[in-house]
């Protein structure tokens, strides 16, 4: 028989502890969100739909990218036990340089377009926590606007090689003067991708105004005053003539870049160089031996080429093939702090963020990216404390096995898996 009494008023109030509402709505929005996902479901709710499926989206089927993710939750971890890491060290040398975590951010264009703050929020976020900012050549903020934003911190510039070669090379002179320490030369966009949530929603640069867009702004009025009410939405580095952002880039972009480009531009740029959209083990060897400082591992968060290589999937074979002393970075697909543990330990010696910036950005500009980078940054300490790692050096291949859903076939038994 349970023992029954009357309620003791003193023990009631004891329970009621209600909190004090919290009236910064930015601020009660972004606490609330306790992983990238939420990030993401406040984005949508607040950025008009193009804007959002520009961001969110990839090319045709999308898989490319739904793969990358899903790699990353195949992870199976391997804790040790009884090892005490009261203390975690999650600061990495890259590049010549420190970083205070194992990622940076990723080079994104049209940056303002997602929210008004754009660059700035990013380069300042990266600025507050120690890690590398990458302004792209599509950015909608100007060399010197990121520097001024992280005038002391690492700032990384992106380059596509434009059809006039001229202009690249005259952005590559801007950052290199503007102490931008490293350059990322994306090699992955011979064309566009087709991005066909743009397609179906008539998305255009600038943004056009239809029936449909106005009826999708009703409930997100802040995003239409910020852009209404802030500097004109454009390039800040390259003049244009208007289209969707498919049209834009076969316009801008060469489809004949080779190794005679590589050689020019290094003899330009004095800092880092590392090419982004590596794909395969045979090009990550020859780049190594042509001399570059590093590489990304990258499928552009799978916006070009459908059906790609999985970077993850990729990473052991690269790099068993190019050696421990060759900086090997991965992207596409990381939405947690244990995604980028699981690539540490895989042999990457840093990663990239690009969409779980963004949606910290729509979600609340500044703040939303430092939001971004705290989520990341405490998901990364639990992973590494609870697998009983002191240090990011201390992680190593026999900490993750791939659940088998998506492994590739051997194609005979003496091949690799992958290229
Ligand atoms: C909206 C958007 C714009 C991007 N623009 C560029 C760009 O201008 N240059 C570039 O090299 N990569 C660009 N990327 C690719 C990112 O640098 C990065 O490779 C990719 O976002 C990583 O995948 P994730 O979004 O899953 O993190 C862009 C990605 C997104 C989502």
């Amino acid at each position: 028989m349970v023992q029954r009494q009357l309620p003791n008023p003193a023990e009631l109030l004891e329970l009621m502890q209600f909190k004090k509402p919290q009236l910064d709505g930015k601020k009660r929005r972004l606490d609330g969100a306790l992983t990238i996902d939420d990030l993401r479901t406040i984005a949508k709710r607040r950025t008009p739909k193009a804007a959002f499926d520009y961001t969110d989206g990839a090319a045709e089927g999308e898989l490319s990218l739904s793969r990358a993710r899903q790699a990353f939750q195949d992870v199976e971890f391997h804790p040790g036990i009884l090892k005490p890491a009261p203390d975690v060290d999650t600061s990495v040398d890259i590049l010549g340089g420190p970083s205070a975590l194992p990622f940076g951010i990723a080079p994104t264009g049209f940056t303002r377009l997602m929210q008004t703050e754009g660059e700035v929020a990013g380069a300042g976020a990266a600025a507050a926590a120690g890690i590398p900012f990458t302004l792209s050549t599509l950015g909608t903020t100007s060399i010197e606007g990121v520097k001024a934003a992280n005038p002391h911190g690492r700032n990384w510039f992106q380059l596509y090689v434009m059809r006039d070669r001229e202009i690249s090379y005259e952005l590559t002179r801007r950052a290199a003067a503007a102490g931008f320490d490293t350059l990322q030369f994306t090699v992955d966009t011979p064309v566009a991708g087709a991005r066909l949530r743009d397609k179906r929603n008539g998305f255009s640069i600038p943004p056009q105004l239809t029936l449909g867009t106005i009826i999708n702004a009703i409930p997100r009025p802040w995003w239409w005053i910020d852009f209404l009410t802030t500097p004109k939405l454009e390039f800040a580095s390259l003049s244009t003539t208007g289209g969707t952002v498919g049209e834009l880039l076969d316009a801008a972009m060469d489809p004949t870049i080779s190794y005679d480009d590589l050689a020019v531009i290094r003899d330009l740029w004095p800092g880092k160089i590392v090419i982004k959209g590596v794909q395969n083990v045979e090009d990550s060897v020859r780049l190594r031996d042509a001399g570059v400082d590093g590489i990304v591992l990258s499928n552009h968060g799978g916006r070009q080429l459908d059906r790609a290589p999985i970077p993850f999937h990729l990473l052991p074979s690269v790099r068993k093939a190019v050696g421990d002393d060759f900086t090997v970075m991965i992207d596409t697909g990381i939405m947690n702090g244990a995604d980028i543990v699981a690539a540490v330990a895989m042999g990457a010696d840093f990663t990239l963020i690009g969409r779980a910036y963004l949606y910290g950005l729509m979600a609340g500009g500044r703040a939303g990216v430092d939001r971004t980078i705290s989520i990341l940054r405490t998901e990364i300490e639990r992973t590494m404390r609870l697998l009983g790692v002191a240090s990011l050096a201390e992680l190593e291949p026999a900490h993750v096995t791939q659940l088998t859903r998506l492994v590739p076939v051997a194609r005979d038994a003496s091949e690799a898996v992958v290229r």
